[in-house]
């Protein structure tokens, strides 16, 4: 007999979508009293009812069992819904694939004075947002979408065709590309600038971008644009400065020391760590932070399935990406030096081992000849800073490395890993890259997290 029915018990052990199920069928169980040997046959809802928990403690007095029959009709059932939820999934992915790759073909075919007066097209569409009073927090996610993608795209295939072009012609075309972009992120910022509500606005962004890559361009680019405004805000309304200095030998000074290994340990400040001391940003660096901010992946190449899947994963051409996309941004000077910086150096992560870009490839051949190359601090508010070697990193390279990492581990859209939700992404994060190794910066991830929180 007991080859034909399950205890209760062992359904508990078998999937947890089994009992809901049971209840929907309203099933017939056999209830035996172990004391007594009583046999009676009762409704698991009549049960349910009188006691919510009664199927997940062992009572001792009564054992309830489900015909074998039903167990195995409602797992044949679950096994088909996991079929269709995966199939449903993989088509969702290809879909994905095909919006990223049938845009930038589509785009290729319209001719390039085309692109750039679609992108002037652009700029109006956001500057009436702009302009025009009482649009709604849904018009304006849509419209930044929509522009910052189309902005990223016409980007990326236009500076993907200049390494063809002479210089004279790729001059031209460039030109009018950045100084119309740089227009487009500038009316960007200030849609961005305004009081909006943070977790509300990044979810509409999770749900409504498509694209594994344009939607990681587009919610990093406003993410670190808003981490940076944060950080601002810290420092001009909450005096981040002082409190950091007040906590620096408590809870920092250890684990720089071995980043400025030179300086003694007692003489170490937060004047070391931010050189120059932690102060706000001016305007007009901001415009130059968004823009590296959307463009910093642009050297990754068109077809993106080795940043997706673990088998053809191959580290030499993810790892190419950021000297790629500096010498893309810098090519025939299009871009500042500055903006080409923050793609070319958003994975040096202070040095670590696995962290690559030129930086510490330059500084290892300049060792060669100096023996007794210092830098005397770890982040600069000047580029140039970075290129004496008298620095370790470059300040928004140094946000965006903390964006992009919890960008890349909290996308529903990465099929290959399963994505981490908010709080454990950070654990993961301060775990991974601040307490096992020293890749971002523990000072600018403390503000990050009170950045997520602040909603
Ligand atoms: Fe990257
Ligand atoms: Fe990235």
């Amino acid at each position: 007999m007991s080859t034909n029915r399950v205890s209760l018990k062992q359904v508990r052990k078998l999937d947890e979508r089994i009992f809901p199920e049971l209840l929907k069928r309203n099933c017939t169980l056999s209830c035996q009293n172990g004391k007594s040997q009583k046999n009676k046959r009762i409704s698991i809802n009549a049960l349910y009812d009188n006691n919510r928990g009664f199927w997940l403690n062992d009572s001792t007095d009564w054992s309830y069992f489900v015909p074998l029959e039903m167990i195995e009709s409602i797992v044949e059932d679950l096994k088909l819904k996991d079929l269709e939820r995966e199939k449903r999934l993989t088509i969702n992915e290809a879909h994905i694939e095909y919006i990223m790759n049938r845009e930038y073909s589509t785009l290729v075919k319209v001719g390039r004075e085309d692109r750039i007066h679609a992108l002037s097209g652009a700029l109006n569409q956001i500057n009436r947002v702009i302009n025009s009073r009482g649009v709604s927090l849904k018009e304006k996610t849509d419209v930044l979408l929509e522009v910052s993608s189309y902005s990223y795209l016409v980007n990326k295939i236009t500076l993907d065709e200049v390494a063809e072009l002479t210089d004279e012609d790729a001059g031209k075309v460039t030109m009018k590309l950045a100084r119309l972009t740089e227009k487009i992120i500038n009316s960007m910022t200030k849609v961005l600038n305004e009081d909006i509500k943070e977790n509300t606005f990044l979810l509409s962004l999770v749900e409504k971008s498509n694209g594994v890559t344009l939607r990681h361009m587009v919610r990093t680019f406003i993410l670190s644009y808003r981490f940076v405004l944060f950080f601002n805000h810290e420092i001009t309304k909450n005096s981040l400065a002082s409190h950091m200095r007040a906590k620096f030998n408590e809870s920092f000074r250890h684990w720089y020391s071995s980043l400025l290994p030179h300086i003694p340990l007692e003489d170490l400040t937060l004047e070391n760590v931010f050189k120059g001391g932690m102060r706000a940003i001016p305007e007009k660096d901001l415009n130059v932070y968004s823009a590296g901010f959307l463009l910093h992946d642009i050297g990754k190449q068109r077809y993106i399935d080795y940043y997706e899947g673990d088998e053809d994963y191959d580290s030499r051409k993810v790892e190419a990406h950021a000297k790629t996309g500096h010498r893309m941004l810098l090519q025939k000077r299009v871009y500042s030096e500055e903006i080409a910086a923050i793609a070319g150096y958003h994975h040096e992560y202070y040095g670590h081992e696995s962290g690559y870009g030129y930086y510490r490839e330059l500084c290892s051949l300049v060792n060669l000849d100096k023996k007794y190359l210092r830098q005397d601090s770890c982040i600069s508010y000047n580029l140039k800073d970075l290129h004496r070697f008298s620095t370790l990193s470059f300040l928004p390279a140094k946000f965006l490395e903390i964006v992009d990492v919890y960008d890349a581990i909290t996308d529903p859209g990465r099929s290959y890993k399963s994505h981490l939700d908010a709080f454990d992404a950070l654990k993961f994060m301060r775990e991974e890259f601040i307490v096992r190794n020293k890749k971002i910066d523990p000072i600018l991830f403390e503000l990050f997290v009170r950045f997520l929180q602040k909603d």
